[in-house]
């Protein structure tokens, strides 16, 4: 899929939606991971918005990372190339680690960095996306706590963005493209 030019945008989820379910996979993760500290690993840039919350509703000691990625260049069909655009700033060996993605698409980039975090020893690698479009999927990929399914529409706020616009739009979007 191209990048679509930017052109009007249609509210897919507001931002009372999408802070109750942010709340709800809050509450999941903080029980299935209780007694335990896991590390964040927020994919930047587009789950930036959605780190901040999701860290903020879960009620256990936890780390936060960062992990810059270019999974594919503007304008152009996702390629599997993924570049690291950002690295770790602390060894994520032995530990239990959750990377938040902010959408899971053909799924080469998420399939390429749960390879990379376990090549790096990690003890076990757990998958947060905000949004899944599972239709798109070209790689089979283990989303383990959605927020939302999509279908085959290009989504823009709330972090995401079309040619880096729209990343502070506060709710979620789709986006029309001009006729
Ligand atoms: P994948 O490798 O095809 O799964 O692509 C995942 C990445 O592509 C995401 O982390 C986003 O950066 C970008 N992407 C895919 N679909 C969308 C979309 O609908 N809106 C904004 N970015 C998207």
């Amino acid at each position: 899929m191209s990048y679509p030019t930017p052109g009007a945008v249609r509210e897919l989820y507001s931002t009372d939606a999408i802070a109750r379910r942010v709340a709800e996979l809050g509450q999941r993760i903080t029980k299935d991971y209780a007694g335990r500290s896991p590390v964040l690993v927020s994919i930047l840039k587009g789950s930036f918005v959605f780190a901040a919350d999701l860290t903020r509703a879960i009620a256990l000691p936890i780390r936060v990372e960062f992990l810059g990625v270019r999974s594919y260049d503007r304008g152009t069909e996702s390629s599997g190339a993924v570049q690291i655009t950002q690295d770790l700033t602390h060894s994520i060996e032995g530990e239990d680690v959750l990377v938040v993605e902010d959408i899971v698409d053909t799924g080469l980039t998420i399939s390429y960095i749960v390879n990379l975090l376990r090549a790096r020893g990690a003890t076990s690698v757990r998958v947060v996306s905000l949004l899944d479009k599972p239709v798109r999927r070209r790689v089979p990929v283990e989303v383990d706590y959605v927020g939302f399914n999509v279908g085959d529409a290009f989504v823009v706020g709330y972090g995401l963005d079309c040619g880096e616009e729209y990343r502070n739009l506060p709710g979620l979007a789709e986006l029309v493209p001009k006729s």
